[in-house]
């Protein structure tokens, strides 16, 4: 099997990974946060907020909230923020899980929602933001990576704009997250959400939000905490306020030995080999007369590689793929429905295919030769 769906969930994960996970097998799972020492620099629980910090430079680890994965994160970062009556700017390269908790809010009558339009690859520029923005604007809600194209947005200028209008900027760092450099503090993150399970390398299940000190955000559930237990209330703090219930440590051992994995490597090494079968993919496929290609040139994470075959629906092409060269990519729209009349592709969607790390250039040409053969194909009239 040729696996190329790593923007849905990576694979394979590194060796490291899959033993750190197997490990955790080997005791009970007590750890010493749960006994209020989460600074101890023996706990995996701190560690991985620590490794976390290190990546996205972020002054300090406690300020990281696990979660089950960006949705819960971004669903924290929305729901928590005090909204109500204001306006929230999104844009159209957003995933279901913005595009879905703010359009719930404004059917609740509680906030009205601007979507800042993007170009036929999904880039938009910073100053697009500002146009967007209006008076009652209380938030700036953005995609840093495209799930759909892969493009890459100006954060640190759409969060200079954000700010100078007094509006927080929260990030979904779904796809970016271990594909593309994320720098917190250079860039005045008010919120960073993120998902364990794609370039982290984690497990799914795991994730976490990053709230920069200082913002009042209500926690999505309350409850036990396994310290403070004499409070009937959610004991007031990061990152216990926000984490209510047993913490998965599974994901989060996971989640620490794929950071670990990306920072022992470097960022860089694993961005020049995406890049370099990303030029692979436009060499081969770039000038021909059969397919439509979405992705970007530039503003890229080199991660994805989204296109159609002309005369030919999404899913015939993945289904093809999948039955006759064992190649799995993802079709259709990818909880990604904003997107699709900028790229013109309504009704059915793109063709993406994502690599990873651990894709080898040899398993690229065979994808490559695949396609090709697949625009042979005789298309219905
Ligand atoms: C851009 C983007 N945002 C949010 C999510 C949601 O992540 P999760 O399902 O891990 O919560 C995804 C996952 O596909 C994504 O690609």
């Amino acid at each position: 099997m040729i696996y190329l769906n790593n923007a849905a969930t990576s694979y394979p994960k590194p060796k490291e990974v899959q033993d750190a996970v197997l490990a955790t097998f080997n005791g009970p799972l007590v750890h010493a946060s749960r006994t209020g020492l989460e600074r101890e620099d023996d706990d995996i629980i701190y560690l991985c907020r620590s490794r976390l910090a290190d990546l996205f430079n972020i002054d300090d680890p406690l300020q990281i909230v696990f979660t089950s994965g960006s949705t819960e994160a971004l669903n924290l970062a929305i729901k928590g923020l005090p909204l109500e009556g204001s306006n929230v700017v999104i844009s159209a390269i957003e995933h279901n899980s913005v595009i879905r908790p703010v359009k719930t809010l404004e059917k609740e009558g509680k906030i009205s929602v601007s979507i800042v339009k993007c170009d036929k690859n999904g880039y938009i520029e910073p100053q697009q933001f500002a146009e967007a923005i209006r008076d009652d604007t209380r938030a700036v809600i953005v995609n840093h990576c495209s799930n759909v194209t892969g493009v890459v947005l100006d954060i640190k200028e759409i969060a200079k704009i954000a700010h100078a209008a007094g509006a927080y900027i929260i990030v979904d760092a779904s796809q970016s997250a271990g594909a593309v450099p994320i720098n917190c503090s250079d860039w005045e993150i008010d919120m960073l959400a993120f998902t364990g399970h794609k370039s982290l390398f984690g497990m799914q299940g795991i994730g976490g939000l990053y709230v920069r000190k200082g913002i009042d955000l209500k926690p999505l559930k309350v409850g036990g905490t396994g310290v403070l237990s004499e409070i009937l209330l959610q004991p007031e703090g990061f990152p216990i306020h926000y984490e209510a219930g047993t913490l998965n440590t599974p994901g989060i051992v996971s989640l620490y030995a794929g950071v670990q994995f990306i920072l022992q490597t470097g960022l860089d090494k694993i961005i020049e080999h995406k890049r370099k079968l990303y030029e692979i993919l436009f060499n081969e496929l770039g000038d021909n007369p059969d397919i439509e290609i979405y992705s970007p040139l530039k503003h890229t994470s080199y991660s994805n590689f989204c296109f159609n075959v002309k005369g030919m629906v999404p899913e015939e092409v993945g289904y093809v793929l999948e039955v006759s060269f064992d190649i799995w990519v993802r079709t259709g729209l990818h909880c990604a429905p904003l997107i699709l009349p900028f790229l013109g592709v309504e009704p059915w969607g793109t063709v993406r295919a994502s690599h990873s790390y651990f894709t080898t250039e040899e398993e690229i040409y065979k994808f490559t030769e695949a396609v090709k053969k697949i625009t042979t194909i005789p298309k219905r009239k």
